[in-house]
């Protein structure tokens, strides 16, 4: 017997092991002895005909978080769902969206393309950093809804200091400003770093706005290293602000990120759970309701 769900056209939604908080869990995940993935959707032969919605975390682990979505979608385009909606809260690999150095590659555009080929219809993310507004794009031929966190994290603060001034650490977060009369400042990062590691420290961090006796509310998409976040703490400290709070969507934290910043003078750090951190005071199923 057709299930009611079905006779009334609602998608199917699918639920991966670390997204508990937003639905109840019906993947397999498991590791083949080699270490390869193995995934496995119980419920594969409903999907036919239908819009089907696949829920899946990609941070931390996200090589074999990516894999796994990739082999997910493709097990539900086999089934000939209907219509095939991947929320990922973080999208990884969305920051090398340009070429800085000869020989690079736009990883960006890679990754939207392998999940356009798995046969993805619809990408729904949160302040994906190459896209830098709100709303839906075309993207290495994906079609992406990028929904923002910017008025929960900032009415996380607002709330409790409505007069506060919002500001963002550079210009790519100027969108998530704009709305509550804030501004950006201007940031420019350097030359990579010797070493391994693949990374551009900020070389200047520049902010044309008066901050002196005020409270100041910081919102960027991401904190990684923290290094943004750090720059312009110590800005506003140094120019006079009040108080420094500050916020992002996505909280990568990555190693002492949480603590320099409250060393630099932030008096507290909030980040929604696209990431699942100890200061994920900011949840996203609300914004997800309607593929939920
Ligand atoms: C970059 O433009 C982003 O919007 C963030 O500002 C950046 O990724 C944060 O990285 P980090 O915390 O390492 O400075």
């Amino acid at each position: 017997m057709q299930k009611e769900e079905e006779k009334a056209g609602k998608p199917l939604v699918f639920i991966s092991g670390d997204c508990g908080d937003l639905g109840t869990p019906n993947i397999e995940l498991k590791n083949f002895p080699d270490g390869e993935k193995y995934v496995r959707l119980p419920i594969l032969s409903q999907c036919e005909g239908r819009e089907v919605t696949l829920v899946h975390r990609c941070y931390p682990e996200q090589d074999k978080s990516i894999i796994q979505l990739l082999l997910m979608i493709a097990a539900l385009k086999s089934s000939k769902a209907k219509k095939i909606i991947a929320v990922v809260p973080y999208l990884p690999y969305a920051r090398q969206d340009k070429i800085w150095k000869e020989g690079e590659t736009k990883s960006s555009e890679t990754i939207c393309s392998l999940i356009k080929g798995a046969g993805c219809d619809l990408l729904v993310t949160f302040d994906c950093h190459f896209i830098k507004r709100e709303g839906t794009v075309h993207y290495g031929g994906l079609a992406i809804e990028n929904l923002t966190m910017k008025d929960a994290l900032l009415g996380h603060y607002l709330k409790n200091m409505p007069q506060a001034l919002v500001a963002a650490p550079d210009k790519g977060a100027n969108y998530m400003v704009v709305m509550h009369g804030g501004q950006s400042m201007k940031k420019v990062r350097g030359e990579y770093s010797e070493g391994s590691t693949a990374v551009r420290p900020v070389e200047s961090l520049e902010m044309e706005f008066d901050v002196g006796g005020k409270d100041v509310i910081l919102i960027d998409d991401m904190i990684a290293g923290g290094g943004t976040m750090i720059r312009a703490i110590k800005e506003c400290r140094k120019k006079g602000a009040k108080s420094v709070v500050c916020c992002a969507t996505h909280g990568l934290l990555l190693g002492s990120a949480l603590a320099d910043m409250l060393g630099a003078g932030a008096s507290e750090v909030a980040v929604s759970d696209t990431i699942l951190t100890s200061i994920s005071k900011v949840p996203i199923k609300a914004a997800l309701g309607k593929f939920l």
